[in-house]
């Protein structure tokens, strides 16, 4: 294991199992339905890349890169695109895609965002949700697992760019942040 771990709290084998379990309701929920599968750069690449060949469904995939100004424990509220959506969410059904749900204020901008943009629906797929950490109310539909207040990488997420190819979901000695 890399030295940095702390501990693992989720395995390749639980995560390939949630996201079956996650593919499978979101099938069901989507049949014969225009299904927009938006990523949210760049953590949601490895959650987005293996939950798309679990839906049994044509889909539309587009990304999104978006940035919150200042810190994310002093976070503003305010989100900044860095790269808009390729297609229309016109009378699609949106399903936007994230690695985590930290503080909300990410997926509380997208999904005001994108409503107002003309999408039919939109709803939220987050592997990880953060809740202790939350300050914005966020509605999030198909969860993969809570995950402590702690520092976590691994299956897509960083500490400063490292990290993210990890294939397990794990906390961060505190010394490495620290
Ligand atoms: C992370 C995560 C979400 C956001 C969640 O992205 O992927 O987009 O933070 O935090 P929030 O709920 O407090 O808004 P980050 O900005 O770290 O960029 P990355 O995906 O490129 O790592």
């Amino acid at each position: 294991m890399n030295q940095a771990i702390k501990e693992v709290l989720y395995s390749e084998e639980d995560i390939k199992k949630r996201v079956a379990e996650m593919g499978i309701r979101i099938t069901k929920d989507y049949m014969d339905r225009d299904l927009m599968v938006i990523g949210i750069l760049k953590g949601s690449v490895i959650f987005l890349s293996d939950l798309i060949r679990v839906i049994n469904l044509p889909i539309l995939m587009d990304f999104m890169s978006v940035s919150s100004y200042g810190t994310h424990s002093a976070t503003t509220g305010e989100v900044r695109i860095l790269k808009d959506l390729d297609f229309s969410v016109e009378g699609r059904d949106v399903l936007i895609v994230e690695d985590i749900v930290d503080t909300g204020t990410t997926l509380n901008y997208l999904m005001d965002s994108l409503s107002r943009r003309g999408a039919n629906s939109v709803e939220i797929a987050a592997f990880l949700d953060k809740k202790e950490a939350r300050t914005c109310d966020v509605k999030i539909r198909y969860v993969g697992y809570e995950v402590p207040n702690d520092f976590i990488v691994g299956y897509g997420l960083d500490y400063s760019e490292s990290y993210r190819n990890l294939p397990y979901v794990a906390s961060l000695k505190e010394e490495i942040y620290k």
